[in-house]
């Protein structure tokens, strides 16, 4: 079986309607392309299926109240709407329909659907009446416009001896909406972005260091961004308070010099883009025992220059990523400085921004940039960076499609 779902997880909402059987068959068609998959059973779904039997399919103990104690401390409900890459509801009854397009969260399954910004695919089953009735056409009118994606219902006998539309679709009809879901695309498809984030750690001593402000938000968020623009992403990040992004590699460095070792381990790449807030010193012989206050005498702290690990990337002769992209955090003169800096590294793009204490853009979320390049400069207006981390990787990718292979 092609492992077309690898590494993906899915969180499977099972519904309370007798189509309810057929989501154990898709326990087990997703589980075979490769897919980690964990349940949640309403309570109308205990009456058809058993979490015993969901759990055994799933390999994973399955969900079902939302006040369950040892639940709650094992994974949690919004820990629980956050750790997969989709959400699948199946079956999606009129009811639980209904309840995701009102919003309502009164059981575990519906307060997690409320909960989750996942994507969302659900997989209608209900009476033909039911599914013909003007509230079901409104609510997956709703949730259309909310972005849920569906599929099915299909035609054909249903339980009741009637017929028409909403006969829940086949399993392997929903495992392969799940597998285009979930396909990779993006305009970085089959493209290797290495990204530095955050700050450096430079000992002084073993319990001292020297370090910065910077907490890696927009490096972290440009490495989210690569990975959902398709792209194979290797994250080299200092000490940061921040999760690893999903779907990206994480090297975890704590100083420069570990920083520059793990990016020349990451290559060849396609982009590098060097957003880390790299110490431009360390101190020359860092103690191997904790230094002491002694007497009146001053420690002396002599510094020696880091390796500057964008310089050494974009000079570099064999192995520069055809795309260099530098940082600029500057507190004055910004593009000026940006400009020089795009010569004296030798990169090919700088986002160059001004962090001075009153912009709040150090440890904040938003951003004001200005893209330089040797054609010119071009200043955004302020945007989350989450969304100049969206905006950088799509004129990236722009590039990447007009350069020369
Ligand atoms: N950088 C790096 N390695 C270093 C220092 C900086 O890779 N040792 C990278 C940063 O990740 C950023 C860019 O270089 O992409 C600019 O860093 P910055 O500290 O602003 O530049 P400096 O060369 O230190 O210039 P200045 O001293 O004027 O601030």
């Amino acid at each position: 079986m092609n492992p077309s779902l690898q590494a993906k997880r899915i969180l499977l909402v099972i519904g309370g309607g007798i189509a309810a059987y057929k989501s154990l068959d898709l326990i087990r068609r997703l589980r075979e392309r490769g897919a980690t998959v964990r349940c949640i059973l309403t309570k109308g779904a205990g009456e058809f299926v058993t979490p015993l039997a969901a759990s055994a399919l799933s390999g994973q103990r399955s969900h079902t109240d939302l006040f369950d104690r040892e639940d709650e401390a094992d994974i949690g409900h919004i820990r629980l709407a956050r750790d997969a890459d989709l959400i699948v509801v199946a079956p999606a009854t009129a009811n639980l329909m209904a309840k995701m397009a009102g919003g309502h969260a009164d059981d575990l399954a519906s307060t997690v659907l409320l909960a989750t910004t996942l994507p969302i695919l659900i997989a209608p089953a209900m009476n033909v009446r039911m599914w013909l009735h003007p509230a079901t056409a409104r609510n997956l009118a709703a949730l259309t416009r909310d972005g849920v994606h569906s599929v099915g219902p299909n035609e054909g006998a249903m339980a009741e001896a009637e017929f028409g539309p909403g006969r829940m679709a086949e399993p392997l009809e929903i495992a392969a909406a799940v597998e285009r879901l979930l396909a990779p695309s993006g305009p970085l498809l089959g493209k290797h972005v290495v990204v530095t984030s955050g700050p450096t750690h430079e000992p002084i001593d073993p319990v001292r260091y020297i370090a910065n402000r910077s907490s890696g938000k927009q490096g972290h968020a440009i490495a989210a961004a690569a990975a959902a623009a398709g792209a194979r992403v290797t994250l080299v990040s200092g000490p940061v308070a921040l999760p690893d992004p999903p779907g990206v590699t994480t090297l975890h460095v704590e100083s420069a010099r570990e920083m520059l070792q793990a990016v020349e381990g990451a290559l060849p790449a396609d982009i590098g883009i060097f957003a880390a807030a790299v110490a431009d010193w360390r101190v020359a012989e860092a103690g191997t025992h904790k230094m002491k206050k002694d007497g009146n005498a001053l420690p002396p702290l002599a510094l020696v220059e880091n390796p500057d690990i964008l310089a050494t990337i974009a000079q570099s002769r064999e192995g520069r990523p055809p795309l260099v992209v530098g940082f600029a955090a500057e507190t004055r003169n910004v593009v000026e400085y940006a400009r020089r800096k795009l010569e004296k590294k030798g990169c090919d793009l700088i986002v160059a921004n001004d962090v001075s204490a009153e912009t709040g853009v150090m440890g904040g979320d938003s951003n004001t940039v200005h893209l330089v390049t040797r054609d010119g400069v071009d200043t955004w207006p302020t945007l989350s960076k989450a969304d100049v981390a969206r905006q950088l990787i799509a004129h990236l990718g722009t590039l990447m499609g007009a350069a020369p292979r």
